[in-house]
């Protein structure tokens, strides 16, 4: 498996970036979601509390300043017209509103669980409100309630049997429920009712229009950035390493590169212009320095051979030709060491040219069509930096042994 180190730039550079952008884009998501549905939870009690309000006012006007109406008129009975004005403002919203109590006299009037419960603990502590978001079944809504207390103007109806007004007698008998409220007494409350869904329809809406604009912003900052990366940076760098590639293969040193910018795309490019010519230049001059070497020792009167530690030869010069019976061609490549008789011993005393220094001998060397001559040998070694190198100037005795 690749690690991811080793990927390429463009990939590990693009994919950590999507993967901050992604992160960053889920975070701030997550945040303007927080921030709209608090928002959202704000706005929904605002609304539910002044619509409690006003129904409250509502029924404590109607209740201080009708007296005998509501014995002709039913409609004028302060709860049925307070449910008729919440009908009438909630027409176009959302909002569910109800008037409940736990002794209602209207059945419709009954409250559901969620109203129990806060019925029995406003009975307990009358709080100023009470909301939360309930879950019923499948569907999740903000409930809101604020308690009604019973006020002297209230008790007319919902005193005692005796004092109530005939209407209420007829309609509701001694005994019943409804009946013998104090001053003070939580005797019912306004319950506001939103579906979630409602509420979250509208953040949902903007949320996702708001990921769909954010998530493109994200996505150009992206592209632009791949754009800028792969021109600027990448494509430089892959042209500098191919080319060095190249170069190693062919040994060729006057490739160069065009140099746009001055940046350090651009001095990096510079560099490898400079180290070009200056690799040219040492070429040319060791190619120099080789070839006055090949001259200079043409000019000797004795065979002289340059070889590496496994006897290679890699220069030879005509007298070698001569003494060795074979074309310069021929030796090249060649071990030294198959031209003597006692090869092999002198291979291992010379080693691995570490502790090299001149080595003087007397070898028996064959030549053309199988004849040997004694040579006196002198080898001297050189170390360059990679390995060592030996020289050897084999000098025919003037006398030709036996
Ligand atoms: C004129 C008589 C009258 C007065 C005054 C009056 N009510 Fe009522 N109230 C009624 C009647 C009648 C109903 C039943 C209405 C219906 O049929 O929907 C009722 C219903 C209610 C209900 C709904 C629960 C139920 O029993 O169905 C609440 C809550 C309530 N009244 C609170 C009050 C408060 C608080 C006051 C004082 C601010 C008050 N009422 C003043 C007659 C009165």
């Amino acid at each position: 498996m690749t690690r991811f180190i080793d990927l390429p730039i463009r990939i590990k550079f693009f994919g950590l970036m999507s993967l901050l952008l992604l992160v960053l884009l889920v975070a701030t998501g997550i945040f303007t979601y927080q921030r709209q549905e608090s928002f959202i939870l704000k706005f929904a009690v605002d609304n539910a509390r002044s619509f409690a309000s006003q129904l409250i006012e509502t029924r404590d006007y109607m209740s201080s300043v009708v007296k005998g109406e509501p014995e002709h008129n039913y409609n004028l009975v302060p709860q049925v017209v307070a449910t008729q004005v919440a009908r009438r403002v909630t027409q176009n919203s959302k909002f569910y509103v109800r008037q409940v109590s736990l002794r209602y006299r209207n059945p419709e009037n009954r409250p559901d669980q969620y109203e129990t419960a806060q019925l029995k603990a406003f009975a307990q502590n009358p709080t100023r409100e009470v909301y939360d978001i309930v879950e019923s079944d499948d569907t999740r809504s903000f409930r809101y309630m604020q308690p009604m207390l019973a006020t002297a103007s209230c008790l007319e109806c919902h005193g005692t049997y005796e004092s109530a007004p005939n209407f209420v007698k007829q309609r509701f008998p001694p005994g019943h429920f409804s009946y013998n409220y104090q001053v003070g007494e939580v005797i019912g409350a306004v319950s506001v009712t939103i579906p979630m869904k409602d509420l979250y329809a509208q953040l949902g809406a903007n949320l996702q229009f708001d990921m769909i604009a954010r998530g493109l912003v994200f996505l150009i900052v992206i592209l632009v950035m791949a754009i800028l990366m792969s021109r600027q940076v990448i494509d430089p760098v892959k042209r500098v390493s191919e080319r060095i590639i190249r170069v190693t293969r062919t040994g060729d040193f006057h490739e160069k590169l065009p140099q746009k910018t001055h940046d350090e795309i651009g001095s990096l490019i510079g560099a490898f212009n400079d180290l070009m010519e200056e690799l040219a230049r040492k070429t040319l001059q060791s190619k120099e320095s080789d070839e006055r070497y090949r001259r200079f020792i043409e000019l000797s009167g004795s065979a002289v051979v340059t070889f590496l530690k496994d006897g290679k030869i890699v220069i030879a010069n005509q007298k070698a030709e001569t003494l060795f019976g074979r074309s310069r061609q021929s030796l090249l490549g060649e071990s030294i060491f198959s031209f003597l008789e006692n090869g092999s011993a002198l291979q291992e005393k010379l080693g691995t040219g570490e502790d090299a220094k001149e080595e003087s001998s007397r070898q028996r060397v064959r030549g053309a069509g199988g004849k040997t001559k004694e040579v006196e040998m002198v080898i001297s070694a050189s170390k360059t930096d990679r390995e060592p190198m030996f020289t050897a100037i084999l000098r025919e005795d003037r006398a030709p042994s036996s």
